[in-house]
C-alpha cells in the first residue's frame, strides 16, 4: 500500500518547520563530524532534514519516492533524486552517510532499506535514524483537530490506518529497532529518546501542524475555503488561548558502517 503525499505546499507551511526542529536533534546524534561529509537524506519530503544536514555543514543529497515533495522549492535545495529507498541508486560505498528521518516508519521492509543504507555508505560512516518514539510526549492537539475533521466528513486512510497500525511499531520499538540495525551489518552507538522542542506554542500553529500533515491535507483541500477556516477554527477554539507547547518524543539510533576485514 502506498502513501500518498498530496500536498508538498501544505506540508511545507506547517508540518515542515516542526520536522526541522526534529531532524536538527537527529543529524546533531550523528556519532561521526559531518563536517564536510555527503549524507544522503532518505525520504527527504519538502527539505527539512536536509536543511538541518547543511546547518551541520554537511553536504545533503536529498532523494524520495515523491517527485512532487522534492519539487518544492527545488531551485533552493540540495541534489535530488527520485528513488525508493528499498532500492537505492547509488553505488556501493559512494556516500558518505544517510540519515532517515521519519521515513524508515513508511517502508514495508525496514530492514532491506537499513541493508542498502549500510552498502551504499563508505566504512566508517554514520547511518542515523529518527522515528516518533512510541513512548514519547503525545500532544492532545492531535485528537482535537481529527475529531474536528471528522465531525466533517474525514476519515483516516486505510494507508494511514496501515502506517500507525503495522508500519510504525516495526521500527518504533527500541529492541525491534537495534535487531534491525544490527542484522543489516550496522555497529550501533547509541539508541537514546530525545524530548524535542519544536517552537510551536500557539492553537494556530498547532492546528496548522496536524492539517498540513498528508492525512488530513488532501480531505482539508477538498473542502470549500469557508468549511477549510470553519474547522481550523473550530479546532483553535477548542484548544483554548493557553495551549500546551509543543514538544515530541524521538527515537534515534547512530550506528557506522564497520571497517576492517569481516566487517
Ligand atoms: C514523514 S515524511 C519525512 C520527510 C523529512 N525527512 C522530514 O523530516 O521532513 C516521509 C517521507 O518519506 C517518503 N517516502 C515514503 N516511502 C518512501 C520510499 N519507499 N522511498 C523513498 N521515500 C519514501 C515520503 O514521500 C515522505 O516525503
Amino acid at each position: 500500500m502506498s502513501i500518498h503525499y498530496g500536498s508538498p505546499r501544505a506540508w511545507a507551511t506547517s508540518a515542515d518547520p516542526v520536522y526541522e526542529a526534529l531532524s536538527g536533534a537527529i543529524v546533531a546524534a550523528s556519532p561521526v563530524s559531518l563536517l564536510g561529509r555527503s549524507v544522503l537524506d532518505l525520504g527527504a519530503g519538502t527539505g527539512a532534514t536536509s536543511r538541518a544536514l547543511e546547518a551541520a555543514c554537511s553536504r545533503a543529497v536529498a532523494l524520495d519516492v515523491s517527485a512532487a515533495m522534492l519539487a518544492h522549492r527545488h531551485a533552493t535545495r540540495p541534489p535530488a533524486v527520485v528513488g525508493d529507498m528499498a532500492t537505492i541508486p547509488l553505488a556501493t560505498g559512494s556516500i558518505g552517510g544517510v540519515i532517515a528521518a521519519f521515513s524508515l516508519s513508511h517502508v514495508e521492509d525496514p530492514g532491506a532499506v537499513l541493508a542498502e543504507a549500510r552498502r551504499v555508505t563508505v566504512p566508517g560512516g554514520p547511518v542515523i535514524v529518527g522515528v516518533f518514539a512510541a513512548t514519547g510526549t503525545r500532544h492532545p492537539a492531535k485528537e482535537v483537530v481529527e475529531r474536528e475533521a471528522a465531525g466533517r466528513g474525514w476519515k483516516a486512510p486505510a494507508w494511514y490506518l496501515h502506517l500507525k497500525d503495522d508500519l510504525e511499531p516495526r521500527v518504533t520499538d527500541r529492541r525491534a529497532l537495534a535487531r534491525l540495525a544490527r542484522d543489516a551489518g550496522l555497529a550501533v552507538v547509541d539508541l537514546r529518546d530525545e524530548d524535542v522542542d519544536t517552537g510551536v506554542d500557539t492553537a494556530e500553529g498547532l492546528v496548522g501542524w496536524r492539517l498540513s500533515g498528508p492525512a488530513l491535507a488532501p480531505f482539508v483541500a477538498s473542502l470549500p475555503a469557508r468549511e477549510r477556516d470553519d474547522l481550523a477554527g473550530a479546532a483553535a477554539a477548542a484548544l483554548g488561548s493557553d495551549v500546551e507547547r509543543l514538544r515530541l518524543g524521538v527515537r534515534i539510533l547512530a550506528s557506522v558502517v564497520p571497517v576492517g576485514p569481516g566487517a
